[in-house]
C-alpha cells in the first residue's frame, strides 16, 4: 500500500485479476461464491468505496486467480454492473463488462422445492426470460424465478 497524509491506496497486483464496480452489498457474496475465502494467494477486498457512476462500488483484486466461464458466468448474475480486468505483468491485458448469458447452466437452484432437480439432485438449466430484473425460467419445473438462489 503507498501512504500520504490523506489517502492510502490499493497497491496494484503483479497477475491476476481485478473485479471492479461491484455493487457494495455484494463485495462478500463475490468473495464467497468465487472461494476466495479459501486461497492461499493475496486478495484485496474493499467496500464502500465511492464511484461517481455507482454511488458505492466494490473492488476485489485477486492475485494469481484468472476465472473459467462458470465463475464468471455466477459474477454476471450477483453482480450485473462489474467490469472483469486481467492483469498480466503489472498491465491490463483485459477488459470486460459482464454478460448475462441466454441459459443459465449448473450454477442456479431451482426454488421450487418439489422440482425435478432438487428432489433427485440433479443439474439444473434455465432460461433467460429477462435480463433487467434478472427473471429466469427452470426447463424442468417452468417455475419463474427473480430470486437466484447461486449453488456454491
Ligand atoms: N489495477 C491493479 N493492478 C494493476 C493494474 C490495474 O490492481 N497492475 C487495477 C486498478 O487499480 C483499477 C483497475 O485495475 O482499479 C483498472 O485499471 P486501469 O484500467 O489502469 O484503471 P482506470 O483507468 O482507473 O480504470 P477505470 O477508468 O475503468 O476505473
Ligand atoms: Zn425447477
Amino acid at each position: 500500500m503507498t501512504t500520504n497524509n490523506k489517502e492510502l491506496i490499493v497497491k496494484k497486483i503483479e497477475n491476476g485479476t481485478v473485479i471492479d464496480h461491484i455493487p457494495a452489498d455484494k463485495v462478500f457474496s463475490v468473495v464467497r461464491i468465487l472461494g476466495l475465502d479459501n486461497v492461499c494467494d493475496e486478495i484485496l477486498i474493499g467496500t464502500n468505496l465511492e464511484s461517481k457512476k455507482y454511488g458505492k462500488k466494490g473492488i476485489v483484486k485477486a492475485t494469481n486467480k484468472f476465472f473459467a466461464k462458470e465463475e464468471i458466468d455466477k459474477l454476471s448474475i450477483i453482480a450485473p454492473t462489474a467490469t472483469l480486468i486481467t492483469i498480466k505483468n503489472y498491465e491490463v491485458t483485459d477488459k470486460r463488462k459482464m454478460e448475462i448469458p441466454n441459459e443459465i447452466q449448473k450454477i442456479v437452484r431451482c426454488i421450487n422445492p418439489n422440482c425435478i432437480t432438487n428432489v433427485e439432485e440433479m443439474d439444473t438449466t434455465f432460461s433467460v426470460v429477462e435480463k433487467h430484473p434478472l427473471t429466469i425460467q427452470c426447463h424442468y419445473c417452468e417455475k419463474t424465478m427473480t430470486d437466484i438462489k447461486i449453488k456454491e
